[in-house]
Parts: C-alpha cells; sequence; structure tokens
C-alpha cells in the first residue's frame, strides 16, 4: 500500500481536558507518523472555510463555534493508507458507534464534541493539509 498523508485535527474538547498526548500516542501505536504538528486558535473565518461542506448543515454553526471555543492541534500523520488507517483509529463520527480501542470510544464526548477529525479522502486531505501547513513545515 502507498504511503499517504492525511490530516488531523485533535479538536477543542480534548485539548481542554489535556489529551493531547493521550490521542498522539494512539495514533503513534497505530503506526502513524505525527509528520507536522502546531496548536493553534483556530479563528472563525478558518473554521467556515474548514467545514465549508457542511455549510447547510443544521449543526454548521454549532460546529464552527466548537471549533474557536479553545485551542486545536492540527497535524499532519504519515504512514501506509494514512487516510484509511486514521479513520479507522478515530472510530465513528457517533462516539456512542465507535468500536472498542478507538479514539473517539475512548475520549470523544458525544457526535460534536468527538475529539478528533480525519481526512476522508486523498482530495480533502490535500485540501486541508494546505489550509493550515507550508510544505517546510512537514517534516517526513
Ligand atoms: P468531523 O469528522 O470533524 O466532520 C464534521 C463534523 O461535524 C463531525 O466531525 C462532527 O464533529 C460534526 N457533526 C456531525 N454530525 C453532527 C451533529 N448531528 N451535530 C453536531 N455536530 C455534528
Amino acid at each position: 500500500m502507498a504511503i499517504e498523508r492525511t490530516f488531523s485535527i485533535i479538536k477543542p474538547d480534548a485539548t481542554a481536558r489535556n489529551l493531547t498526548g493521550a490521542v498522539n500516542a494512539i495514533i503513534e501505536k497505530a503506526g502513524l507518523r505525527i509528520v507536522a504538528q502546531k496548536r493553534i486558535r483556530m479563528s472563525r473565518e478558518q473554521a467556515e472555510t474548514f467545514y465549508a461542506v457542511h455549510k447547510a448543515r443544521p449543526f454548521f454553526g454549532e460546529l464552527v463555534d466548537f471549533m474557536i471555543s479553545a485551542p486545536v492541534v492540527v497535524q499532519v500523520l504519515e504512514g501506509e493508507g494514512a487516510i484509511a488507517k486514521y479513520r479507522d483509529v478515530m472510530g465513528a463520527t457517533d462516539p456512542s458507534k465507535a468500536a472498542d480501542g478507538t479514539i473517539r470510544k475512548q475520549h470523544a464526548k458525544s457526535i460534536g464534541e468527538n475529539s478528533v477529525h480525519g481526512s476522508d479522502a486523498a482530495e480533502t486531505a490535500a485540501i486541508e493539509i494546505a489550509q493550515f501547513f507550508s510544505g517546510n513545515e512537514i517534516v517526513g
């Protein structure tokens, strides 16, 4: 399988509970390498751009408010089949449906406050990575 890069966000509910290290430990144990990482406070504009695909959804306003409510950690993860692998490691969007051992099963509070985001496809991974990182900030 090809080496891929995917984009990850450790969300405000996780940073607020000091879970960055716990989440990173699960990521690294799964064989994914954290090749870029920074802790930022997302602006409203950044969050609206990032989640533009969900603009028509009833939860869009709540989602944007949540993402700017506390710091987040944005990351680039690298590894074999990294996009699908990280989605497995995160678990289902709704933590009550997430499999045992996944990040969301262990740490997420609700479908909205679900601790992590991961890209869903190669095209979105490239767009999401480029929104937050320049090439020289990613060190594989
Ligand atoms: P994420 O993988 O970051 O992509 C879109 C996000 O929207 C998702 O995780 C959830 O945090 C959020 N989301 C999805 N469904 C709902 C919902 N019904 N209510 C609130 N937030 C939601």
